[in-house]
């Protein structure tokens, strides 16, 4: 598998969330307040919501729902009540492609 387009650079807004879907794997893209762009796993770990219609903060994007913040470079909750850390994925900029390869994530720290 390789990495598929999954927006264009300019589309992104700072500090928002949005839902992109590859290969049927969803994933919350964000673009930070430092220019950084991170995909982690879109489904909180605590409940079926979408995360990307929840929060940013800094490096960390909050369920709506409850509340869990979860670290954009890690994936992993820093509060409860989600205690399971979803995916990070690789992103790779093109031009003005954001491209992400679902089979391709990084170590959790
Ligand atoms: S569903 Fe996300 S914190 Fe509960």
């Amino acid at each position: 598998m390789s990495a598929s387009r999954v927006c264009g650079l300019s589309e992104l807004v700072q500090d928002e969330a949005r839902r992109v879907e590859v290969d049927g794997v969803a994933m919350a893209v964000v673009l930070d307040g430092n220019g950084e762009i991170h995909a982690i796993g879109d489904v909180c770990t605590h409940g079926d919501i979408s995360l990307s219609d929840g929060f940013v903060e800094g490096d960390t994007l909050e369920c709506w729902a409850h509340g869990s913040a979860f670290s954009l470079k890690t994936g992993h909750p820093l509060n409860l009540p989600a205690f399971e850390p979803v995916p990070v994925y690789e992103v790779v900029i093109d031009g003005d492609d954001v491209l992400i390869d679902p089979a391709v994530t990084k170590a959790s720290a």
